[in-house]
């Protein structure tokens, strides 16, 4: 009998010890999310912009948006901030500007859009209390593996 009860103890206690020793799902913070998602689909849509790479542009354009909009669903507030806010203050319009230059294959509308996009980064930087995070319009390719010239008619 006791040696039954031990068993069962057991048999309960594994299953709980192995919930124990498995570690919470992985969730990227804001700084992770900027660094991984965000920066290098901003880089991306501004290569692709530069190269007149029409089609590719606008596929950058949306998966640039919808990282953004990623950051916005996971990380609703950070700190004392309304990320959904600051947002619409700051990225919205400008991501709209470029979708539109992009679709009228405008060069001009284009530069000038991905500078504003560019700043209203940096202007939610400000907001968010971290003028030390400063984005440019990029002047070089960080991925040497990726052509984004146009290569077909
Ligand atoms: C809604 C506000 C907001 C917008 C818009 C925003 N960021 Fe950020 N970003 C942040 C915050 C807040 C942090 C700091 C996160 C932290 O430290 O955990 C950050 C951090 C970063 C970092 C990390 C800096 C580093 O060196 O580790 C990069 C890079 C970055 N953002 C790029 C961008 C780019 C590119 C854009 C525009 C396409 C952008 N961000 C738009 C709020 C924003």
């Amino acid at each position: 009998m006791k040696s039954t009860l031990a068993i069962l103890a057991m048999a309960i206690s594994v299953p709980s010890m192995a919930i124990a020793q498995t570690p919470p799902p992985y969730q990227p913070g804001m700084g992770d999310l900027m660094v991984t998602i965000v920066q290098p689909r901003h880089l991306k849509l501004g290569l692709a912009g530069q190269a007149r790479n029409w089609d590719y542009a606008d596929y950058a354009q949306h998966e640039l948006e919808e990282s953004l909009e990623a950051v916005e669903k996971h990380i609703p507030k950070w700190r004392n901030l309304d990320i959904a806010a600051l947002m619409a203050a700051t990225v919205k319009q400008p991501l709209e500007a470029i979708e539109k230059a992009v679709k009228a294959k405008n060069a001009a509308a284009f530069d000038a859009s991905f500078k504003q996009l560019t700043d209203a980064c940096n202007a939610c930087h400000q907001s968010s209390n971290l003028p030390a995070i400063v984005i440019k319009v990029p002047d070089a390719s960080a991925f040497p593996n990726q052509e984004f010239r146009v290569t077909r008619p």
